[in-house]
């Protein structure tokens, strides 16, 4: 496992070097830390830079030119540490809220899921050194946040995240779209639609001791109308309608594979089974390029046709071909339908579904 601890600094200068040497006890040497500076006036980077001297390869620093926000801190210390081999990736803040004691507990549990959340909200969890008002505030949010998305996760908007690689492709970085605070929750509601297995662990957020926080009261209304945003575009993202997508291409297929059989074999009275065969595997490549690029569009973003996918893309069109016969067979024989239509249209149904579970879940799959 290769660990990136990511830590985005604005205004740090009080905590960020006792914050680096506690981490680094804290953790195995097969983990790093990178601090995400957004040029801190109070010179939070020539700190770091200093302190590189004394953690050579394992403390790094991205410098950026200018405040951008805790969202896009976060995604330039994903894409850096993608890009280097990184397979695990810890979101913390630099003020000491987020308790390096937790790590190894952390990296105990990524082992077998994809995304560690310390949380705040189960039992255990807690927050230290808030007012009355930001618990409120911030357990409202919460609450409000899970029933508007009807996503189990405790604590959505807490900041102390462990990740997978795996998981950050699953939720497809480039569809992040919040760029505050609400990006905590748009990261874990995405997880949890993508299928990632979540698991919360109770931590005790204690509130800073030094410097100030740079949440505004504005991004808490800000985040009650912009979540049903986030709700909207995931399911987008998604890709609701697959399977209509899906029967649809099936249908543009079933009118190219007529067409073509009876160019060959009635206009040019070619033999039918070979003709039968050919326009099967046009058909089917036809439906594979559509719904790469447009029914599991959101599944194959990254990826481009391949003949290995085609050919499993066939053998499924074929697996859901039997399933056709079969069904069809079976209708007639155990059910006393008027025409032989009705058993057709069941075996196709029963035949697209099978070809739409394997296509989604083995062909197309993230
Ligand atoms: N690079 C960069 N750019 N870092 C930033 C920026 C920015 O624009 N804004 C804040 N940070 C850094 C801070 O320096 C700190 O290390 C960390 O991000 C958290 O910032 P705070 O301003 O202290 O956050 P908070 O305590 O109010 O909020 C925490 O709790 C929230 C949940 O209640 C954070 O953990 C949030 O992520 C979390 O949502």
């Amino acid at each position: 496992m290769k660990l990136l601890i990511a830590v985005p600094t604005y205004n740090e200068i009080e905590n960020i070097k006792r914050f680096v040497i506690t981490v680094f006890e804290h953790i195995p040497d097969y983990a790093d830390i990178l601090v995400i500076d957004d040029n801190s006036p109070d010179g939070t980077a020539a700190a770091v830079e200093d302190l590189i001297r004394n953690y050579p390869n394992r403390l790094h620093i991205l410098n950026r030119e200018s405040k951008q926000g805790l969202a896009a801190a976060y995604l330039a210390a994903f894409e850096w540490g993608l890009s280097r081999g990184y397979d695990v990736f810890l979101e913390m803040d630099a003020d000491f809220s987020h308790n390096p004691k937790y790590i190894p507990e952390m990296i105990d549990k990524i082992e077998t899921n994809d995304v560690v959340i310390g949380s705040r909200n189960i039992s255990g969890g807690g927050v230290e050194g808030w007012s009355a008002l930001r618990n409120f505030i911030s357990k409202g949010g919460s609450l409000y946040s899970r029933l508007v998305l009807g996503c189990p996760i405790k604590d959505l908007t807490g900041g102390f995240n462990m990740w997978r690689k795996s998981a950050l492709e699953k939720i497809n970085l480039e569809t992040i779209s919040a760029k505050g605070y609400l990006f905590q929750i748009e990261m874990k509601y995405k997880a949890f639609l993508a299928g990632c297995s979540i698991t919360e662990i109770p931590i005790i957020f204690t509130d800073r001791k030094q410097g100030k926080s740079k949440m505004s009261k504005g991004i808490f209304v800000e985040a009650l109308i912009n979540i049903w945003k986030i709700k909207s575009n995931a399911r987008t993202d998604k890709g609701s309608f697959e399977f209509i997508k899906f029967a649809v291409t099936g249908g543009l297929g079933t009118v190219t594979n007529l067409v073509i059989f009876f160019i060959f074999a009635d206009l040019l009275k070619l033999p039918e089974i070979p003709v039968s065969i050919c326009c099967f595997i046009v058909a089917a490549t036809q439906n594979y390029i559509i719904n790469h690029h447009w029914s599991f569009r959101n599944r194959t973003e990254s990826d481009k046709p391949s003949i290995k996918k085609w050919f499993l893309f066939i053998v499924s069109s074929l697996l859901g071909l039997g399933i056709n016969i079969l069904v069809m067979r079976a209708i007639l024989t155990y059910f006393n339908v008027p025409l032989k239509l009705i058993a057709q249209a069941g075996g196709i149904l029963a035949g697209m579904v099978i070809n739409y579970a394997v296509s989604k879940f083995l062909v197309f799959r993230r």
